[in-house]
């Protein structure tokens, strides 16, 4: 069978973490021992206790019509109660029509992006970052701009100031970031809202600031407040793209929503785009089943405690080895410096221990790997030895 061509194009260019995650089935089959993988942001903790408490509740309430097809941006119940969650988060006046429900973050971004972008229309985003959202941006139409984040992972208003164009429609930012578990600061977001306000100007319209944020309540503690402050407290024209897969360990059930701040206008006309293309990607709208359920759930999270105790043996341990890391302030990777310099050479040899991470390179920026710590810690204790194997043979004393 054949398939398009730029399809077999994409996948050649795909996701380094899917390929690395099928290389570890593969060793998981070849009888030479254990693997310790620690490649996927697949999270390995049960989602809270409340969340099947809800599911029971709903069950014994003997409602009918539960599975039926609803608005496609979402239940006006559900997008009520986000609304006021959000109200009292973020402390701006959301209704019901600034939520939009959908398939996860992933399917909030692609029904966005459908919406928004118009042919060859650029969507900037910072390097290191997730490698699906150059294909999300491609998906419809959009071309990808790819913006270098500082030493520490944060962003520069010159490098954004010099990469916005007449043609830039979103700028899409990633905090709490997945690879490096950075959260932004408040000088991050200040250089972002301050560029994008003069070019909207200077353009005539707005440049829309996406937080793509399936972490934003995976917040460590002695970060949370001031140090994770909220790019919709920066930039009026501010969108977020969330899910619950992270923070109620449920990403195979495929909810999320997108929010967008009260300060953008013609959200009448943005609620009609989004139920429309929903509609027309074949969505067509969130799962219901968890509609229902997350009026009851927005202030359940899974126990960052089981996150923040990984966090920090891993970082303990890398660091008295050698190795350079960020601290991650928040959801469950670290991106330290890959000992010699060279991400794949360093990925092979920890291969050979049988320990898997993401090279960099998989992420736009190499030299460093991604370790992803929501695994159990049998995985986490048994790959330390080939960290500290791995850093005695490449790294090059200076
Ligand atoms: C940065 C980032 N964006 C989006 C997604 C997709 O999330 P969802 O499962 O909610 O679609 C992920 C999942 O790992 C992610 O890490």
């Amino acid at each position: 069978m054949s398939i398009a061509h730029h399809i077999r194009n994409a996948l050649q260019h795909a996701s380094m973490i899917r390929r690395v995650a099928d290389e570890g089935i593969k060793m998981r089959q070849d009888g030479q021992g254990s693997v310790f993988d620690l490649s996927l942001g697949n999270p390995l903790i049960e989602p809270p206790p409340a969340f099947y408490e809800s599911m029971k509740q709903l069950l014994a309430r003997g409602k009918t019509g539960l599975h039926r097809y609803m608005p496609n941006n979402g239940y006006p119940e559900t997008r009520a109660a986000i609304a006021a969650w959000l109200r009292t988060d973020l402390d701006l006046p959301f209704t019901g029509q600034h939520v939009f429900l959908s398939v996860g973050a992933a399917g909030g971004i692609n029904t966005l992006f459908k919406a928004l972008l118009g042919p060859s229309e650029e969507v900037i985003f910072f390097a290191p970052y997730f490698v699906e959202y150059g294909f999300y941006t491609s998906n419809h139409g959009g071309l990808p701009v790819i913006v270098e984040t500082n030493d520490e992972f944060q962003i520069d208003a010159e490098s954004l100031r010099k990469a916005v164009t007449e043609k830039t429609r979103i700028v899409m930012i990633n905090t709490p970031n997945n690879p490096t578990g950075v959260v932004y600061t408040a000088e991050s977001l200040r250089n972002i809202s301050e560029v994008l306000r003069d070019a909207s100007t200077r353009y005539g319209r707005p440049i829309y600031l996406l937080n793509d944020t399936p972490y934003r309540r995976m917040v460590y503690d002695e970060y949370v407040d001031a140090q994770a402050p909220d790019p919709m407290h920066f930039y009026e024209h501010t969108i977020i793209a969330t899910s619950f897969s992270k923070d109620l360990a449920i990403p195979g059930e495929r909810i999320g929503y997108v929010a967008f701040s009260p300060q953008i206008e013609d959200i009448q006309e943005i609620d009609e785009a989004m139920a429309f293309c929903a509609r027309i990607l074949g969505f067509v709208n969130a799962p219901a089943w968890m509609q229902h359920l997350l009026p009851s759930l927005l202030d359940t999270q899974v126990d960052m405690s089981w996150y923040a105790k990984k966090r920090q043996r891993l970082l303990s341990f890398l660091r008295l080895t050698g190795y350079t890391c960020t601290t991650p302030k928040g959801a469950f990777y670290i991106y330290p410096k890959a000992p010699g310099g060279d991400d794949m050479a360093f990925y092979q040899e920890l291969k050979r221990h049988r320990v898997l991470v993401v090279p960099g390179s998989g992420f736009g920026r190499a030299g460093y790997f991604r370790i992803a710590y929501c695994m159990n810690d049998e995985t986490i204790d048994g790959a330390l030895p080939a960290f500290a194997k791995a850093y005695e043979t490449l790294h090059k004393p200076e």
